[in-house]
């Protein structure tokens, strides 16, 4: 190989990795949302090991993964196996709910020769093991202690050899290697006093801009004195990275339901074949299964449950009926008593409903109305418009608008009307009023206590923007106040 050949593979190389890691970046993000403390620490990981600039005699990396429950510790390792891997398996976890008392604890290792059982009990860590969730792809297992907080205190103790010089001695007295390995240790520790440090901020209608780094910072200290209370020095010394993982917000969440319903209809056509259908999910029902299956105490944990009770399953009755006509539709909905989804067939063809949200705007000013369409079309929203209460009202009729932003003075009416009268025969819909001038007061206490939202113009279309957004990620009230419970 000439010089310039070898140079030019090197840069190849390089650009490969780099472009490889770029992936890995957009990849974790994708899959864990939410949360970029996760790609901040693992991606430099994970170049490193792929660099061969590892450490040796210890773990590539050992990482704590910290925070409430459902905010997708476990599914970061799983993301992560996914990125390398190709599968969520690969990987080995330990699930430290099965090693509460102090002789399962010897289930990890084995027992020693010459011990009842020894040949019988398998150890959950072994050098095979280890080496079967690595792939042709990518030579770096990873390990998962899920829920470390429920092993008994041995379990601590047995690691530090692990964590410190990457062995780990088993029963029979050999040695497991954990020199390619990144090893991950979940935890909900100090979660409930996480959850109480920024009660205030994880309203769900709080319109206060908090800086992200500064809560990062007050939730790591917070989950670290509950490590640190619960687990010996030496142990955490040993902690390379802690992540901490925040309460997810609405937005997280209706994107992690797109996700699963995304993730449903791609089986659908996956499994059925020839005989696959289309399932179409408006926007309201998967607002409906974000309000279901999220909550602040148990985060996203509920929702593959909640999507696979009333999608999932009522959609393979329909099949095993034989109710859907291959190639046909779907059409979910929401009940009226809002308590479950109804299904029903469509015709092939039927043109498919937004899963995003549709915006009815009213205002006198054609103008303005054009400005706001275009800019609320560029979020991906549906956009009707109105330049008079009346045509508001009518085309409202046709088509439910889940959010409506009117001017307070329209040509034949008050906007207030408008809002009040559709809010009424639209259960779920959400309304903001502008005004250039001052409310009469009786018209804004009314407002106000219809739930009502009064912009004052001129406003910046970023702030109506992200008005609209949190009425509409609003939840019912009352949740909200309700103090976390740690899982
Ligand atoms: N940040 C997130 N991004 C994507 N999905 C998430 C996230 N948090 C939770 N989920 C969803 O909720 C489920 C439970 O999350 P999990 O990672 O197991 O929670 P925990 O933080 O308690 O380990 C996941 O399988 C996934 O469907
Ligand atoms: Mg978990």
């Amino acid at each position: 190989m000439t010089d310039r050949q070898r140079s030019l593979t090197l840069s190849r190389n390089r650009r490969q990795g780099a472009q490889q890691t770029d992936d890995l970046a957009g990849i974790l993000a994708a899959k864990v949302v939410g949360q970029p403390n996760v790609i901040d620490a693992l991606v430099p990981c994970v170049e490193m090991f792929q660099a061969g600039l590892a450490p040796d005699n210890r773990p590539v990396g050992v990482f704590l993964l910290l925070g409430p429950t459902g905010t997708g510790k476990t599914r970061t390792v799983e993301a992560l196996a996914e990125a390398l891997h190709g599968s969520a398996k690969s990987m080995l976890k330990i699930d430290c709910g099965e090693y509460q008392m102090e002789h399962e604890v010897a289930k990890l290792i084995g027992a020693p020769p010459g011990y009842l059982g020894h040949r019988e009990t398998q150890p959950a860590l072994t050098q095979q093991k280890l080496t079967s969730v690595a792939s042709e792809n990518c030579g770096l297992s990873l390990v998962l202690f899920d829920e470390i907080e429920k092993a008994a205190p041995s379990m601590a103790r047995l690691m530090l050899g692990l964590l410190d010089r990457g062995i780990l001695r088993l029963g029979d007295n050999t040695q497991v290697s954990f020199e390619k390995t990144i090893v991950f240790m979940t935890s909900n520790l100090g979660a409930r006093e996480m959850m109480r440090e920024i009660a205030p901020e994880v309203g769900f209608q709080s319109a206060v801009a908090v800086d992200p780094g500064e809560v990062a910072g007050k939730l790591e200290k917070v989950a670290m004195s509950a490590v640190r209370r619960k687990f010996s020095p030496e142990f955490v010394n040993r902690i390379d990275h802690v992540i901490t993982y925040q309460p997810l917000d609405a937005e997280s969440f209706s994107s992690i339901v797109d996700h699963e319903v995304d993730r449903l209809q791609r089986h659908v056509a996956v499994r059925l074949g020839s005989r696959a259908f289309s399932v179409d999910v408006p926007w309201a029902v998967r607002h409906w299964l974000m309000e279901k299956g999220t909550s602040v105490e148990y985060g996203a944990r509920e929702l593959k449950r909640t999507v696979h009770r009333h999608l999932t399953q009522p959609l393979a009755a329909m099949v095993t009926r034989g109710e859907i006509e291959p190639g046909g539709c779907v059409l979910v909905g929401v009940r009226r008593d809002r308590e479950t989804l109804v299904l029903g067939t469509g015709k092939a063809g039927t043109p498919r409903s937004s899963a995003q949200p549709i915006a009815l705007l009213v205002d006198g000013n054609r103008e303005l109305l054009q400005f706001l369409e275009q800019v609320i079309a560029e979020e991906g929203w549906e956009t009707l418009t109105a330049g008079t209460a009346a045509e508001a009202r009518r085309v409202a009729a046709r088509r439910k608008p889940h959010v409506l932003l009117t001017d307070a003075v329209l040509p034949d009416d008050r906007g207030a009307n408008v809002a009040l009268q559709l809010c009424e025969t639209i259960p779920d819909l959400q309304a903001v009023v502008t005004t250039g001038d001052v409310l009469p007061t009786e018209e804004e206490r009314t407002l106000i206590r219809n739930g009502i939202a009064v912009l004052e113009k001129p406003f910046p279309v970023r702030e109506a923007m992200s008005l609209l957004r949190s009425q509409l990620l609003r939840r019912p009230s009352g949740r909200l106040g309700d103090s976390p419970r740690a899982a």
